[in-house]
């Protein structure tokens, strides 16, 4: 009989979203008229169309396919060199980045499990807590951990605290790590890093040989450009970080899928026997073999992304999401709750009132208000006792969001 994969095993319950999905939809079984008031908030979910350039592309596209002499069949399982060469010039103007090291993929969630492939069994891990937690759930079902603690940590996995202490800002810890896990803006906190900071990532990965697993996944969401939107504004980045990015949110990709990594020529490992590597040939090889890319209209739609009026619709959609996120910051605030980020995030990170966990005022929100958000502690452990609320809506229901919190009754 075939064996399977008894890492699964350790991962306690559902996937986060689908759970939240679960006791959802079992309240709206045993009360069908909060369907009518329902606003979800919960899970970083696009709203709106995505932009009229990438939308007509997707129709050049389909209409290219249809036409024997502008048929495409398989491309580079890396990208289209026109898709790369659009972002290299958007994104990296002035990093250096080129567009050979630019990997287009489905999306950084995928990206980020898939890096594992590419790194052995043994690395010592550090993740922010709380984290997105594909970045473990990844590590575990690949068998890098050992079990799940009573303390909610897996074994082999080192938690960086991120805190109301240090403004949810994960500080390089003084122990051996090979491999760190950092998002900015950050997803769960909204928490985003300035240039020391980073800067001082930068310098403990390079002083220890580590290696930054960078997920800017909601880099256009940073309004202040005094603040770092890719770690390649660093020097030596280059030799120590992969950075993931993607349309997702930005332009609305999450249905579409399309984002890409950065690998850097000069970032290298070494093997078991001790031989450095560059990481580039070994990304290269793993898409050779195991995918052959993107779908031709989704890389039409991702430069299309890239053009005048894409930048432009683009804009105006992350700009939507931001001062969401900014305007239920202050209704958070206004109705007496403690909250952080939603200035450069499309989150707002919430800390649960008169000493409520997670799940209990996840559940007094959506019985209360029929709003439904994440509770924090879906992210680790260090997210207990708050919940994070998405500005992924239309200004209306944000709007309704905001006037309901005025109402919130919490139990003393
Ligand atoms: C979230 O809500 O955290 C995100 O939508 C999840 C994701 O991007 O995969």
């Amino acid at each position: 009989m075939a064996i399977l994969n008894e890492h699964f095993d350790k991962l306690p319950g559902q996937y986060l979203f689908p759970e939240i999905a679960r006791r959802v939809a079992s309240r709206l079984e045993a009360n069908p008229d909060l369907a009518t008031r329902l606003i979800r908030a919960g899970i970083g979910d696009v709203t709106e169309p995505i932009p009229a350039a990438c939308a007509a592309a997707i129709r050049q596209a389909a209409d290219e396919l249809s036409h024997r002499d502008t048929f495409r069949g398989y491309g580079p399982a890396v990208g289209h060199p026109f898709v790369r060469e659009a972002i290299a010039a958007g994104e990296y103007q002035e990093l250096g980045v080129e567009p050979d090291e630019i990997f287009l993929s489905d999306g950084s969630k995928g990206d980020a499990g898939h890096a594992l492939e590419i790194f052995a069994p043994g690395n010592r891990i550090a993740v922010a807590d709380p984290v997105y937690p594909v970045y473990v759930d990844t590590n575990v079902l690949a068998g890098r951990t050992g079990p799940i603690g009573a303390d909610g940590i897996f074994d082999g996995i080192l938690p960086i605290r991120a805190n109301e202490a240090n403004d949810f800002l994960p500080e390089p810890p003084d122990a051996p790590i090979d491999l760190v896990y950092l998002c900015f803006p950050n997803n769960p906190t909204g928490a985003m890093i300035d240039r020391p900071g980073l800067a001082s990532w930068v310098a403990w990965a390079l002083e220890r040989d580590a290696i930054i697993l960078y997920d800017a996944a909601y880099a256009d969401f940073v309004a202040d450009p005094s603040l770092p939107k890719s770690i390649y504004e660093f020097d030596g980045a280059r030799r120590c970080a992969m950075e993931f990015r993607s349309l997702s949110k930005s332009a609305g990709f999450t249905g579409v899928r399309c984002g890409w990594t950065v690998v850097p020529r000069e970032l290298e490992g070494r093997l078991p026997s001790g031989e450095r590597r560059p990481v580039h040939p070994m990304w290269s090889r793993r898409w050779a073999t195991r995918s052959n890319g993107v779908s031709w209209p989704v890389q039409r739609a991702a430069a299309a992304a890239y053009s005048p009026e894409g930048r432009a619709q683009v804009r105006e959609l992350v700009e939507l999401y931001r001062s969401n996120a900014e305007r239920l910051r202050e209704g958070v605030a206004a109705a007496g709750l403690r909250v952080w980020g939603g200035l450069h995030a499309p989150y707002v990170w919430v800390g649960c009132p008169n000493g409520l966990g997670s799940w209990a005022f996840f559940d007094l929100l959506l019985d209360q208000l029929a709003v439904v958000t994440t509770p924090g502690c879906g992210f680790g452990p260090g997210g207990e006792g708050y919940v994070r609320i998405s500005g992924f809506n239309s200004r209306e229901r944000v709007e309704e969001i905001v006037q309901r919190l005025e109402t919130l009754q919490v139990p003393a």
